[in-house]
């Protein structure tokens, strides 16, 4: 018998919550989730607003200063996040490192967590200034070097950013620009990506950006801590899933074989998932997902494209939610069920899902990250564990084993 209280804290409360199911880590005025409802609100505003009514930087200027702009703020921050798309002239040298066939996620860790070896100027995190340059040149950067991990991979040019164009028609021109000069950016397509962007931008405390503020909370650079984020939402289970979720689609391909996956994403001796499908928070429709399928349909139209693919998801869809084993588990599709349709019919490949994942959530990682050096309760991340290993023994020399 062992007093606890030795282990575990004077008070001798402990809490075995794999996964954090139910332990909040902080206290946060960003972002509310409702999952039984299917509510989302970035400072109180709802998500089918934002996305229907804001732009990506309005949304973004929301998260880190808690308030809307007036149109001079907007203005000023628009400008403010231009000044600063540029990267270091060396930073390509990085890019030239890597094989052609690198997953641009794997670049993307690499050269957003060696950013601090550049901007020696922001990696005082105890300086308000610093800490607000580092957030605008990493919301300003991150376009410039996603659309350079992409240039990379087809061996074209990397492309200077466009100041005179949004943040998202540039990051488009320099991902699509050949020749750049007679790039000209769809409007249609710059305002789904936006929106998709907006649809991205923060959802509290999920496993990246929790992530992003246990490694901010033992004092690294912000820079540091957006590679660690980047890390976390690589995951299939995370960001991952938009990419995983249109390979899933397209392999099954035509809508007579859906009933087949779905009995695979049943049986559990098969670890099949249905990708795009289900969320820790969401019990009911992610409202992510319903402004998502809306806007396939406005992009494939002003395209003209005719995917199979959009009416394998709304079959799945259908088939999913009429069946006892998806309702019982409150399984829906999230964000990520439709988003890759769109980013495919947009010309990305798959690859660069998660990538477009990333620059915008870093929105997100970067509010969170200040809001939390703010709080005067914040302490270093450190979980304690249920210790299930050997009791004490003694260490037996090498040559009597
Ligand atoms: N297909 C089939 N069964 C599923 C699925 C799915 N997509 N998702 C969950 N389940 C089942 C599980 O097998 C489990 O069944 P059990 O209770 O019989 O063991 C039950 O539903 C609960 O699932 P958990 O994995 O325990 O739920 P958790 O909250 O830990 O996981 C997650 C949520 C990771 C999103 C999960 O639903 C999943 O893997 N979905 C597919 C990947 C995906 O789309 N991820 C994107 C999430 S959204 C985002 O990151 C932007």
């Amino acid at each position: 018998v062992v007093d606890i209280r030795k282990f575990y804290g004077q008070s001798g409360r402990f809490t075995y919550d794999p996964g954090f199911t139910s332990t909040a880590s902080c206290e946060s005025k960003i972002t509310y989730i409702d999952g039984d409802e299917g509510v989302l609100l970035h400072r109180g505003y709802p998500i089918e607003q934002l996305s229907e009514q804001s732009s990506f930087m309005e949304v973004a200027y929301l998260l880190l200063r808690g308030e809307l702009p007036t149109p001079d703020e907007h203005d000023d921050f628009v400008r403010t996040i231009s000044r600063h798309t540029m990267v270091h002239e060396q930073l390509a040298m990085f890019y030239r490192g890597f094989r052609r066939d690198a997953h641009p996620m794997a670049i993307m860790c690499g050269v957003v967590g060696a950013l601090s070896a550049f901007y020696h100027d922001s990696t005082d995190i105890n300086d308000p200034a610093q800490r607000l340059i580092a957030s605008h040149r990493l919301i300003a950067k991150m376009p410039t070097i996603a659309a350079m991990a992409y240039k990379y991979a087809v061996g074209q040019p990397f492309l200077y950013p466009d100041n005179s164009l949004s943040y998202t028609g540039n990051f488009l021109r320099m991902t699509f620009g050949v020749p750049a000069e007679q790039y000209e950016v769809n409007p249609v397509v710059e305002k789904a990506l936006d929106r998709i962007f907006i649809l991205h931008a923060d959802h509290e405390q999920n496993a990246s950006t929790s992530t992003v503020r246990l490694a901010g909370s033992s004092g690294a650079n912000p820079f540091a801590c957006m590679a660690a984020g980047i890390a976390c939402l690589w995951g299939p289970a995370h960001g991952g899933a938009n990419e995983a979720a249109l390979n899933m689609l397209r392999e099954i391909g035509r809508p007579e074989r859906i009933p087949e996956f779905i009995a695979r994403a049943k049986d559990k001796n098969d670890p099949f998932r249905l990708m795009g499908f289900g969320h820790r928070v969401y019990k009911n429709y992610d409202p992510r997902a319903t402004v998502m399928q809306k806007t396939v349909r406005e992009v494939l139209s002003a395209l003209g494209v005719d995917d199979p693919v959009f009416e394998v998801a709304l079959r799945l869809e259908e088939l999913a939610l009429s069946d006892d084993y998806f309702a019982e588990k409150k399984l829906f599709p999230n964000v990520d069920f439709y988003s890759g349709i769109i980013l495919s019919a947009i010309g990305f490949p798959t690859t660069m899902f998660t990538v477009l994942f990333a620059l915008a959530r870093t929105v997100g990682w970067v509010a969170q990250w200040n809001e939390m050096i703010e709080d005067p309760e914040q302490k270093i991340g450190r979980p304690r564990q249920l210790y299930t290993g050997a009791t004490t023994r003694d260490y037996i020399p090498l040559d009597k084993r």
